[in-house]
């Protein structure tokens, strides 16, 4: 998910040669508070440009939780387009920021077919462990043809700079709230989008953070610059050898069924693993994400 500053009409522009799977028109942070409306302007007129069909198009408005009148701004003049498909809402405090949102787009997008995808950001300490109150209480409202909550981000240096965390290269002062976050995420069915690597030159610091994000059970990775694009796609779809392993699985796991045994031993290398209905349920994940991303699925039936 790329960040586009909305205050800059070269880079909106240029955002149109992205493969970003989605693209955030930025009305926040990296608008300074005197271009705000200006940006406004810039990030409509990029969403309406935006070729189709290309990547997801998000705008980040500014926090409810911080000056409404801000956002309601913010919300004016975006919610009308056809072609905005998502909401970044950064800095979530309690259900009401999403209230504010629905509000509008009861009024500013009646009749539209799609409804619009709520991508939350959590950025305080306060925000994370209020997130499963504000998630059940935004659905028991019912208003899911108007805008559904279909992501959880995590703000790595907001949440630092609310909570006194000290962030470091290694990124261990983080484990906690980002695993908790990918928690909540899974726990209700949504997706978990980690943190920025705001060390946008270093090619090989991305790919650890990102593999490390993987290993939390992201699904997605937020990118400032367009250089980090193809690694961050590259490390959250599956391996070919990941692939081959999946296969294999599935194949393990296939053969067993027919010989009514619920769990299997599989070679691996020079050691036997065990395969049973949770390492199915991986392998199936994995294939299905290979799919996705149009990878090839090896046949491997006829291996001895
Ligand atoms: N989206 C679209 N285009 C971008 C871009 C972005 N996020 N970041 C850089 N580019 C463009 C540049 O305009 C430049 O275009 P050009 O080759 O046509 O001149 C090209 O990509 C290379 O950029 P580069 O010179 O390496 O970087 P920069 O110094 O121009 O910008 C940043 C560096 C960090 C200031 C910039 O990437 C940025 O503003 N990122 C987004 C910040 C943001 O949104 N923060 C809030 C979310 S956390
Ligand atoms: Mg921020």
């Amino acid at each position: 998910m790329l960040y586009v500053p909305g205050s800059s009409e070269k880079m909106i522009k240029k955002s149109q040669e992205s493969d970003s799977d989605c693209i955030i028109f930025d009305l926040e942070d990296s608008v300074a508070a005197h271009r705000k409306g200006a940006a406004r302007e810039a990030v409509l007129h990029g969403l309406n440009a935006a070729p189709r069909p290309g990547p997801e198009l998000a705008v980040r408005i500014n926090p409810p939780s911080g000056d409404h009148s801000i956002a309601s701004d913010d919300l004016d003049i975006i919610l009308p387009s056809r072609q905005l498909q998502a909401i970044v809402m950064p800095k979530v405090e309690s259900s009401d920021d999403v209230k504010m949102v629905l509000d509008k787009a009861e009024h500013l997008r009646q009749d539209y077919d799609a409804p619009l995808s709520l991508i939350l950001s959590v950025e305080s300490a306060a925000s994370l462990l209020n997130m499963p109150h504000i998630i059940e209480e935004v659905r028991s409202w019912g208003k899911g043809h108007l805008a559904f909550i279909s992501a959880l981000l995590f703000a790595s240096e907001d949440y630092c700079a609310a909570t006194s965390i000290i962030r470091t290269k290694s990124r261990r002062e983080l484990l906690f709230p980002r695993a908790h976050m990918a928690t909540i995420a899974k726990a209700y069915g949504l997706a978990a989008i980690d943190m920025v690597c705001v060390d946008y030159k270093d090619a090989s610091y991305l790919a650890e953070e990102c593999r490390d994000g993987r290993e939390l059970g992201f699904d997605g990775k937020q990118a400032i610059h367009p250089a980090q694009v193809a690694e961050i796609q590259r490390a959250f779809s599956p391996s070919e050898a990941d692939v081959l392993r999946a296969a294999r699985i599935k194949h393990a796991y296939e053969q067993s069924v027919k010989d009514h045994k619920g769990a299997v031993g599989m070679k691996e290398g020079d050691s036997m693993v065990m395969i049973d209905a949770p390492m199915l349920k991986q392998a199936s994940d994995t294939l299905a994400k290979a799919r996705i991303g149009k990878m090839k699925i090896p046949d491997v039936s006829t291996e001895a």
